[in-house]
């Protein structure tokens, strides 16, 4: 058999040449591949005698597997290359001092989440969670909200995908703050007292309504609390939120599934050279809805009606730092514009107490 020798020539060099894997690979189909020249040659063995084949086979053999050599000694050695030239051109120096980028601030929706939780934690409230994917039956069912209840068209409900053929109810991005009182019921029992801030979602844009905004729950559960007691603690609430000494409040009348009776409450405030003050004026400005725990809630989450009650309420995170800050359209809290967060944003290290003041 002849040309061997130049066929190693060909190949050896042809490898030590290869400027990248690509070009390797190259190299390796045009030696070695189906219709590769060492690999013919090899096909040609079945032609020859036993006593070529004696001479033939083990010649190309050893060319074969060292022309594969050489392709694998490359290849690695274009590999350490590459990793070379990556760690060259991406080395950092740890010892560099910091770039200024100057100073970050925190979102009213995270400052004024903050302060709420600051004010309830001070009257003995904790802080309850639940998930944001919400089953149909914590979102709804479970606050006395059945199907085709007509309430359920008013939350204009984000549905999760169901897989095909999957006919149970769909999960729901959660409408409301109110399934925690559920969860945190189920956990905990009677007595409890807790809020839930947190996401909710629903499908409405316009100057005052994202698709996504915050609420915080409360609920105080005992064996004898009353409206009285849900009065007292919005008004507490109120005044400590607002930093202003007199709060006057309006209980309307008003229907939650949920809630028996229900109340919405107003805040009475005043728009006078279109600046809001709170506590004064002719004007009432809804803040939130609330009333006493239906039985049906509490047996729901497995709490005895016949031995406990109390109250729950839900209030806008984003609708009352709106009003605190004098923030106009809500949708800016969601387009991250810099400018924006830096007007309405809090020094990071500000933390609101009730004591130290809440927003200075
Ligand atoms: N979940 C109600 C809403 O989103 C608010 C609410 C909470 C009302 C608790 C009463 C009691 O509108």
């Amino acid at each position: 058999m002849d040309g061997l020798g130049e066929l190693r020539g060909k190949y050896l060099a042809a490898v030590a040449g290869a400027a990248d894997e690509a070009a390797l690979e190259e190299v390796r189909l045009a030696a070695l591949g189906k219709k590769g020249e060492i690999a013919l040659k090899m096909r040609e063995l079945g032609g020859m005698t036993p006593e070529e084949r004696q001479v033939a086979g083990p010649r190309l053999n050893g060319l074969r597997d060292e022309v594969e050599g050489a392709l694998k000694a490359r290849k690695a050695a274009l590999a350490d290359a590459a990793l070379d030239e990556r760690l060259k051109a991406e080395w950092l120096d740890v010892t560099l001092p910091g770039r200024r980028r100057g100073q970050g601030t925190v979102h009213p929706v995270s400052q004024v989440t903050e302060e709420v939780t600051a004010i309830f934690a001070d009257m003995g409230f904790a802080v309850a969670e639940g998930p944001q994917i919400e089953s149909d039956w914590y979102n709804f069912d479970a606050l006395n909200i059945p199907p085709e209840h007509p309430a359920r068209q008013e939350h204009d409900t984000f549905f999760m995908a169901r897989a095909p053929g999957d006919d149970r109810p769909p999960h729901v991005l959660r409408t409301h703050t109110s399934p925690v009182q559920i969860r945190a019921m189920a956990a905990q029992g009677a007595p409890i007292r807790v809020i839930a801030p947190g996401r909710v979602y629903r499908m409405d844009m316009d100057q005052t309504h994202t698709p996504m905004f915050h609420q915080v729950e409360g609920l105080a559960i005992d064996r004898d609390i009353s409206m009285a007691q849900l009065k007292w603690v919005l008004e507490e609430f109120c005044r400590a939120y607002f930093e202003v000494t007199q709060v006057e409040l309006r209980f309307r009348a008003s229907h939650f599934p949920f809630t028996e009776p229900s109340a919405e409450v107003d805040i009475r405030c005043s728009w006078e050279g279109g600046q809001l003050k709170i506590g004064e004026g002719a004007s009432w400005l809804e803040i939130l809805g609330s009333g006493m725990v239906h039985p049906k809630v509490l047996s729901a989450a497995g709490v005895d009606p016949t031995e406990w009650q109390g109250f729950a309420f839900g209030m806008g995170i984003d609708r009352i730092a709106m009003l605190k800050y004098g923030i106009p359209d809500l949708r800016a809290f969601f387009e991250s514009d810099l400018r924006w967060l830096r007007h309405y944003g809090f020094a990071a290290l500000d933390m609101p107490t009730v004591s130290g003041g809440l927003s200075r």
